[in-house]
């Protein structure tokens, strides 16, 4: 591997002029600038071309950072924080008044999370100022989960691709608005509810998917979405409607013998639930790569990440 203390040196090189860089997390790769410098933030929307109204999420490295982040800090919120930061959480919290505007779109509330990956924690340790960043991918499109991901969609934007290797979770990080003690959750994500109520009562009522909150800010039904359409079903199914030459397939771990084998992608042969959120991403860009007209994905079993792949799969599939 290169020298990587003089990587980290040199992303914090270009974020402390202001600059854009792309950083890897366990999640997928973020677009991060410095949270405080509104023309650096308004650079993310540029280059992303992400519409104003879609907050920003701030990335720290210690739990004592968060509190210069926010107004209040929840008793629920210390807990959570102890137990899964860093990690695939976001946190939606009352903003305190220096963190600007144009990160949060306008709300009084900020996201915060402690993402977990070793070069992203070393530069932001090195940094005096937290970090906004949305996923590294032009607005709606799919997250990258590689450098290389970032690399080809906005490679030509940025002036520097922080390397991390492929991303450990593959998904985004699950988002949670704190009201008070009260929790709901506004993304699922990279981290299972299993996982979460072993912290907190979650009560289903408090869960928005794709479908039961499309208004929410930059929860569009059509996010994630490849350029080809997808079809989320059963594929046996929906293959009897369709050129099987002409489709593509993603599913756990079956396979079609009427579709061409380098258009099949088996998410997890062992049917691991964490190795199929990891390949999620990829798959999809592959198959957007392929010479088919149609995606056919299968749904997961509704149980640890394959809620959060599932509702991935419904914002990719949604023809609003
Ligand atoms: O895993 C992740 O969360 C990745 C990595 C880079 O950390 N980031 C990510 O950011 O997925 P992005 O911008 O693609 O999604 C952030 C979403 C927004 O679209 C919005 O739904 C929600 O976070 N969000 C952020 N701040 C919010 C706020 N103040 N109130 C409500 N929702 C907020
Ligand atoms: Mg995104």
């Amino acid at each position: 591997m290169a020298d990587i203390g003089k990587e980290v040196q040199r992303a914090a090189a270009y974020l402390t002029q202001g600059e854009l860089v792309a950083i890897p997390t366990e999640t997928v790769y973020g677009l991060a600038a410095n949270a405080y410098d509104e023309v650096a933030v308004v650079k993310i929307f540029e280059a992303k071309n992400r519409p104003a109204f879609d907050p920003l999420i701030v990335h720290t490295h210690a739990v004592s950072e968060v509190k210069n982040i926010t107004r209040e800090v929840p008793d629920v919120a210390y807990l959570l924080a102890e137990r899964f930061w860093p990690g695939p959480l976001t946190l939606i919290l009352p903003k305190a008044e220096h963190v600007p505007l144009l990160v949060t779109s306008g709300h009084d509330s900020v996201g915060v999370r402690i993402p977990r990956h070793p070069l992203t924690l070393d530069l932001l340790r090195q940094l005096p100022f937290p970090v906004a960043a949305p996923s590294a991918n032009p607005f709606g499109y799919v997250s990258p989960t590689t450098a290389q991901h970032v690399q080809d969609q906005l490679g030509s934007r940025i002036p520097y691709i922080l390397d991390g290797g492929s991303c450990a979770v593959g998904i985004e990080s699950t988002i949670l608005a704190l009201n008070g003690n009260e929790v709901e959750v506004l993304r699922l994500g990279g981290l299972a509810l299993e996982e979460l109520e072993e912290v907190v009562q979650i009560s289903k009522a408090r869960i928005k998917t794709s479908s039961s909150n499309p208004a929410a800010p930059g929860m569009l039904s059509s996010h994630y979405s490849p350029r080809k359409k997808v079809l989320l079903g059963s594929i046996e199914e929906n293959l009897n409607l369709v050129d099987p030459a002409r489709v593509g397939t993603i599913s756990l771990r079956k396979n079609f013998p009427q579709v061409p084998m380098e258009q099949q992608i088996q998410l997890s042969a062992s049917g691991d639930l964490g190795e199929a959120a990891r390949a999620l991403f990829s798959a999809l860009r592959s198959l957007d790569e392929q010479p088919i007209d149609l995606i056919l994905a299968e749904p997961m079993p509704e149980h640890g990440l394959g809620r959060a792949i599932n509702d991935r799969l419904q914002r990719a599939s949604f023809q609003g």
